[in-house]
């Protein structure tokens, strides 16, 4: 299966998030990445449910969901109601994540494990087969804009041989810092979705943006 391109939504320009939205759908992008912060998880509080409803009225294509949240397990039916199709929690949020996941995957929707970046892939032992998307953050969560922590190659690439090796079908979705200028290095640690945000809001043509991040190769030897 060639890579998939989630543009994050986070990065966009809320008072005209329907054009944002529209635009991903013309673009060729095949999920809408949805960055929900609560001010706890994380630092920065983004948006809540009804904008992902909003959200949702104008998309179509998935919304991949993706809930910087303390204690998720509290809303995944809220989001799920708002449109949510894919619905990803953070390992080191949720304290019954088996339950959480085998929930999300009860209403329906594509059931999503997100890591940090000081977080090892090793936490993930006991969870992967319960998982349609791992989520790799690439950069500490919270925040647009930030550069690709290096170090993320050496893990997608040991999480690949972690999901190949256990003959799964989970997804590695890489988030934060992916750039045009990067992107075919993360593609060939074993990337499957790149999630990319300000790459997209803000390049000059942001459709171009996705189509080039769609058409990108995987290779070795690009910074
Ligand atoms: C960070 C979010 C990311 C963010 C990515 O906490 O989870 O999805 O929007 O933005 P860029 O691509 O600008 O790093
Ligand atoms: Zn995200």
């Amino acid at each position: 299966m060639s890579h998939l391109v989630a543009p994050s939504i986070l990065s966009c320009d809320f008072a005209y998030v329907a054009r944002d939205v529209e635009m991903c759908n013309a673009s060729g992008a095949d999920y809408i990445h949805v960055d929900v912060m609560d001010g706890m998880y994380v630092p920065n509080i983004s948006f809540g449910l009804p904008v992902v409803a909003a959200i949702k009225r104008h998309a179509k294509i998935p919304l991949d969901v993706h809930l910087m949240v303390e204690k998720p397990e509290r809303y995944l039916r809220q989001f799920r109601d708002a449109g949510a199709d894919h619905i990803i929690i953070h390992v080191e949020a949720c304290t019954h994540i088996h339950a959480a996941l085998a929930e999300i995957k009860d209403m329906g929707a594509l059931a999503g494990v997100a890591i940090n970046p000081g977080t090892p892939i090793g936490a993930l032992n006991a969870i992967l087969h319960y998982t349609d998307i791992v989520c790799l953050m690439s950069v500490n969560p919270g925040f647009g804009g930030q550069n690709f922590i290096d170090r993320s190659i050496e893990k997608i690439r040991n999480l690949k041989k972690m999901i190949t090796t256990n003959k799964l079908k989970t997804r590695i979705e890489v988030d934060g810092g992916v750039k045009l200028d990067n992107a075919a290095k993360i593609l060939a640690a074993g990337a499957d979705v790149l999630v990319c945000g300000s790459g997209i809001f803000s390049h000059s043509d942001p459709l171009q943006a996705v189509k080039q991040l769609k058409s990108m190769k995987p290779n070795n030897k690009s910074v």
